[in-house]
């Protein structure tokens, strides 16, 4: 590990290089300790990052990841949407779980915006009238809270050191949004809640960028922890069934205001197999019992939903498409245990689209409708791989397997998880 963080230099990225819950929050937790600060520049609590250490599971939704380490500092920085008193909650677990430092350990950037309830209620209410036609959000508020923003009548944490204001712009979005989607929205109830922990909010607030500026300048190490993944980058995704922020690198300098320089490496977390919550395309999805089969060996079920995850193959051309975008130097490749037992395996490597092979995803949902796909099949393995201590302790078709993925994705493989808890990783 020391050989690979050296590599990887002073701030590092964590960005998922598939759809999502490819086990990033593992790698930030593992990683964690050799870090000053860990700093979420995305997204909200959409996100559901599951930690195992000696058995306990804890899962983080807007809370950065690396805060079980005594000592880290979590940053929440201004690119996020943030529900105060579910973070208030999330706090409170923590606390409980022996934690009694983590208020004076979490930073909340004045310009993060204040995610409300009635994000979420409009947000379900879209999905419904979307019919078959809906993304399948996490039902979080997401999309609205980035569209009030994006509209410049967002709240942001700043707004809570002015009571009034902050009540004002509440009750005058509440309105505007009751109108527009024709809801029943009554925000009193909330905002007595939201005053009432202003005073253990309060003291979180900063500027973030300053923060991370001036102690990145002291030589502190930072750890940028991604959530949802590169295809369901705003931008770069399978637009529209994507979120609704930058959650790729970009994202970084966006949503926390770190210049590029300051990335020194980009870790690029992918699962040996391949998952997806919610609707839109998913070339390599196996379907039928065999998926099944997949879903109940991983365990693959969301984080923050409980939905069942559809499955799939690797899926090499996505995931080299992430690599390429988002400067990826190294993939750590998570869950190869799950494959144990398997029999054949099989991984896309190129698709084919009218007649013609293409190596890159398509940009056109058309296109991406009329997509084939194009596998190379690798023998299995039967070995319980949980226990191995290195990469050669591994059967040789599970090594094949990872020196197979390594060359079609064009990014080398330097960690493979082989387990839930943060030990269970294996470095080369
Ligand atoms: P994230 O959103 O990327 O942080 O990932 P999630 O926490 O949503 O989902 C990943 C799931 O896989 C969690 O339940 C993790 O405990 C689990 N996990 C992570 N890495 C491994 C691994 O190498 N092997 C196994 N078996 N499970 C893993
Ligand atoms: P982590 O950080 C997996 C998906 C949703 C939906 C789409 C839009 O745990 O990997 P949203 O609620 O953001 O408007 O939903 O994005 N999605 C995720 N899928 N893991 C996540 O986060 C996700 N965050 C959002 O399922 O398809
Ligand atoms: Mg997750």
């Amino acid at each position: 590990m020391d050989k690979i963080l050296n590599d990887l230099g002073q701030n590092v990225a964590i960005i998922g290089a598939q759809w999502g819950d490819e086990g990033k929050g593992k790698l930030v937790d593992s990683f964690s300790g050799h870090f000053d600060i860990v700093a979420r520049f995305s997204g909200g609590a959409n996100a559901g990052h599951t930690i195992v250490v000696d058995g306990k599971k804890y899962v983080f939704h807007i809370l950065p990841s690396g805060l079980l380490h005594k000592g880290t500092i979590g940053v929440i920085g201004n690119g996020t949407v943030v529900d105060l008193l579910d973070m208030a909650k999330e706090l409170d677990d923590l606390k409980d779980s022996g934690l009694a430092d983590i208020d004076s350990r979490v930073k909340i950037s004045l310009r993060a915006h204040v995610l409300l309830d009635y994000h979420k209620k409009i947000d379900n209410e879209l999905e419904r009238r979307k019919g078959d036609k809906k993304i399948g959000t996490t039902g979080r508020g997401i999309g609205p809270a980035y569209a009030d923003k994006a509209a410049r009548r967002g709240i942001r944490c700043e707004d809570l050191l002015d009571e009034e204001l902050f009540v004002e712009k509440i009750r005058e979005n509440c309105a505007l949004h009751a109108k527009l989607y024709d809801l029943d929205l009554d925000p009193e109830e909330e905002i007595a809640k939201l005053l009432k922990i202003k005073d253990r909010i309060k003291p979180l607030l900063c500027d973030t960028r300053k923060f991370l500026y001036e102690e990145i300048k002291k030589g502190k190490k930072v750890l940028f922890e991604g959530a949802q993944a590169h295809q369901l980058d705003l931008d770069h995704g399978t637009y529209p069934f994507v979120t609704s922020s930058p959650v790729s690198t970009g994202g970084i300098c966006t949503g926390l205001g770190v210049a590029p320089r300051n990335i020194s490496g980009v870790i690029g977390i992918a699962k040996a197999y391949c998952t997806r919550v919610g609707s839109g395309p998913f070339p390599t999805e196996i379907g039928g019992d065999q998926e099944e089969d997949l879903r109940q060996r991983g365990h693959e079920f969301g984080a923050t939903t409980g939905r069942p995850r559809r499955c799939g193959w690797f899926d090499a051309v996505a995931v080299r498409n992430s690599v390429e975008t988002a400067g990826m130097d190294m993939i750590n490749l998570t869950k190869l245990d799950v494959l144990s037992g398997f029999g054949e395996i099989k991984v896309a490597t190129k698709y084919i689209l009218d007649g013609k092979e293409i190596f890159s995803v398509p940009t056109t949902r058309k296109a991406m409708r009329k997509l084939e796909v194009e596998y190379q099949t690798f023998p299995g393995w039967d070995e319980d791989i949980s226990n191995a201590k290195s990469f050669d302790d591994l059967p040789e078709n599970a090594r094949n397997y990872v020196l197979a993925v390594e060359k079609l994705i064009d990014c080398p493989i330097r960690a493979i998880g082989i387990g839930v808890e943060r030990t269970a990783i294996l470095f080369r």
